[in-house]
């Protein structure tokens, strides 16, 4: 957005907070922003992206749940999306695999574009989709099913392993990547819920990853998990990067800083500011951005 759209947006913003009671100031209404000067500050657009959303809105019957975002994604990149609880964060990543396609309500519109497929087309088939853009939820969920075949289910529906041994062969590359090989290399037959909450969330990466996606999105992957099963994620979250394509939604900044590339703040179903993590969290440019990260309200 231009020099001048952004200070009017910031002045417009301030003389409003600055005409607000005490009491209030921290609970921003619906008309914060001006709906005429609605624009998303920062660098919304890459050059060469992996995923580009134009214009996408997301409802739930009436309830306008994300509001024209528009976004790129970047190769070999960790880009997080912060914001308050309900601003949309899940909605919009549910968007980038078709997840919402199973809510009735929901209808979804605006151009998503993985390389030069558009993913909200009629034509797209959802499974191969979801191969492609790999999933990682909240709560870890493994299939009811051993921890060798969690990992090989995947890649045996996709057709991608010929044999026991390519399978062999592609369970332990999994594993290895998602940092639990040598936790559960002697016990591959017993079930995958029989593990802990951090070896469970890290056996749903190896099942995400075996089908070779190109995009996984995360949906605070470990928001259930104790501080060293995180650090174990984050790590291997840092790995993956070089491969893969990663969106991630974070309520911990400081898990924002610490492994992503690129941040975007979300507000009331709009992306408000996008741009390089560090510089969203040392200097952001816009004052919701800086009232979310400094704990002003969330
Ligand atoms: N299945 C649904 N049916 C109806 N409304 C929904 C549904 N899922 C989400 N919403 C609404 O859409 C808005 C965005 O919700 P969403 O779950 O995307 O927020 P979020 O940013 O992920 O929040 P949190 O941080 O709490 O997970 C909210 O107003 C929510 O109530
Ligand atoms: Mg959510």
């Amino acid at each position: 957005m231009s020099e001048s759209g952004s200070s009017q947006q910031s002045r417009s913003l301030f003389q409003r907070r600055e005409n607000q009671a005490p009491e209030t100031s921290g609970g921003y209404g619906t008309s914060v922003i001006d709906r005429d000067d609605r624009r998303t500050v920062g660098e919304a657009l890459l050059e060469d992206p992996r995923i580009s959303c134009r214009s996408v809105n997301v409802w739930y019957d009436k309830t306008h749940a994300i509001q024209n975002v528009t976004l790129d994604m970047g190769c070999n990149q960790v880009l997080a999306m912060i914001g308050p609880s309900g601003c949309g964060k899940s909605t919009f990543l549910r968007c980038l695999n078709r997840m919402n396609d199973t809510i009735a309500a929901c209808r979804v519109d605006g151009q998503i574009l993985l390389d030069d497929m558009d993913i909200l087309g009629p034509q797209v088939d959802v499974v191969s989709l979801r191969a492609r853009v790999g999933m990682v939820f909240q709560k870890p969920n493994p299939f009811p099913k051993s921890i060798y075949d969690n990992v090989a289910y995947g890649p045996r529906i996709h057709g991608l392993v010929r044999g026991r041994m390519e399978e062999d062969e592609l369970v332990e590359s999994s594993l290895i990547k998602a940092g639990l090989w040598h936790e559960v290399k002697d016990r591959l037959d017993s079930p995958g819920t029989g593990l802990s909450g951090g070896q469970q969330q890290r056996l749903c990466i190896a099942r995400a990853i075996a089908v070779s996606p190109e995009v996984i999105l995360m949906d605070e992957p470990c928001s259930a998990l104790d501080p060293i099963a995180t650090a174990k994620v984050e790590e291997l979250i840092d790995e993956l990067r070089t491969q893969f394509t990663i969106v991630i939604v974070t309520h911990s900044m400081q898990q924002a800083a610490r492994i992503s590339q690129r941040t975007a703040f979300f507000h009331l179903g709009e992306l408000i500011e996008v741009g390089e993590t560090e510089q969203i969290f040392t200097m952001p440019s816009h004052p919701l951005t800086e009232d979310y990260i400094t704990g002003r309200f969330g």
